[in-house]
């Protein structure tokens, strides 16, 4: 029989080309073949088969998406494809739901995870809006739901605010609101990575000075945080909420409500980087461990 063979697209920046080097030796000593570098941006589908880099997908035993902020709707479109037909990590169900905000708090909120209170309304809500300005006291933060690295957040605290955004908002093709009621907090977050259900790692990001948002983007620092049981056992039941294989959860410590709130759900969380690794960032290979194992797992479950 012939050694099963899995496809990868993996980010190469900050260290990613090393991490994937290490995962293709690890996949290789239990007899895992490994076709990197499928960017499915090259792809073409015709005829039955969606062909990158003269590789068949289909006939993959699985595929391993991991890049950031680099996927076109093409790829995205093809990802959904080939979901019918191989596994990918991570399912393009939890994918797409994790690249979405509103989608993301709210199958959360359901499960009974605590989120930021949100609301979702139709761009024309403008009463809506700003009832909801004055039932969460004042403050608020719109977001656009497929946003990162703090891009597009606004906060608004008062009234006025809000009737600036709108008519800039109203010129932009968005057919929705979403906001959430601004939490007060120490302008510190945990990221708490699960890998398979597993406990991974935690670190924290603390914002600027004069700034809200933790985002590195936004000038916010990494430093080594310890996770309590309470917010590692919120991370895990998150990411099993979202079906993700593979999960970053971040989280903020509401200082009114005296409790944990889930923010986001990131699906393609990061490896510590060559210098976090030197801060004493040391959960990649744990991590790496945990998704080759994951693999093997997915590949012999197949049946
Ligand atoms: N409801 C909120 N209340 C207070 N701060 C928030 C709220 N939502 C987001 N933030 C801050 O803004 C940052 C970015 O928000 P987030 O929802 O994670 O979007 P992004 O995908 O752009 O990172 C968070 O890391 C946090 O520091
Ligand atoms: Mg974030």
């Amino acid at each position: 029989m012939s050694k099963p063979r899995i496809g990868m697209w993996m980010y190469q920046n900050s260290g990613g080309d090393q991490i994937q080097k290490k995962m293709i030796d690890l996949l290789r000593e239990r007899d895992i073949l490994t076709t990197p570098e499928l960017n499915l941006r090259h792809a073409v589908a015709k005829n039955g088969t969606i062909v990158c880099n003269d590789t068949v997908m289909e006939e993959l035993d699985l595929f391993f998406s991991y890049n950031a902020g680099e996927q076109t709707q093409y790829q995205v479109y093809l990802y959904e494809t080939l979901s019918h037909f191989i596994p990918i990590i991570n399912s393009f169900e939890a994918f797409s739901i994790s690249e979405d905000k509103f989608k993301t708090a709210h199958l959360l909120k359901r499960h009974g995870i605590n989120t930021a209170d949100y609301m979702l309304c139709h761009r024309d809500d403008v009463h809506g809006l700003k009832n909801i300005l004055r039932e969460w006291g004042g403050k608020i933060v719109y977001k656009p739901t497929d946003g990162w690295g703090g891009m597009g957040l606004v906060k608004i605290e008062n009234e006025a605010a809000l009737d600036m955004l709108l008519p800039f908002l109203n010129q932009t093709d968005i057919r929705y609101f979403y906001t959430e009621r601004f939490i007060n907090y120490d302008n510190t977050d945990f990221r708490i990575d699960i890998v398979d259900g597993e406990f991974v790692s935690c670190y924290g990001r603390k914002a600027p000075k004069d700034n809200w948002k933790t985002n590195i983007t936004s000038g916010g620092s990494i430093f080594l945080r310890e996770a309590d049981d309470e917010v590692i056992e919120i991370a895990k039941k998150a990411a099993a909420i979202c079906k993700l294989d593979i999960a970053g959860v971040d989280l903020i410590y509401d200082q009114e409500k005296e409790e944990y709130v889930v923010l986001e759900v990131n699906g393609i969380p990061a490896f510590a980087t060559p210098e976090q690794e030197k801060m004493g960032l040391n959960f990649n290979d744990k991590k790496i461990d945990l998704i080759v194992n994951l693999i093997d797992k997915k590949i012999n479950n197949k049946g």
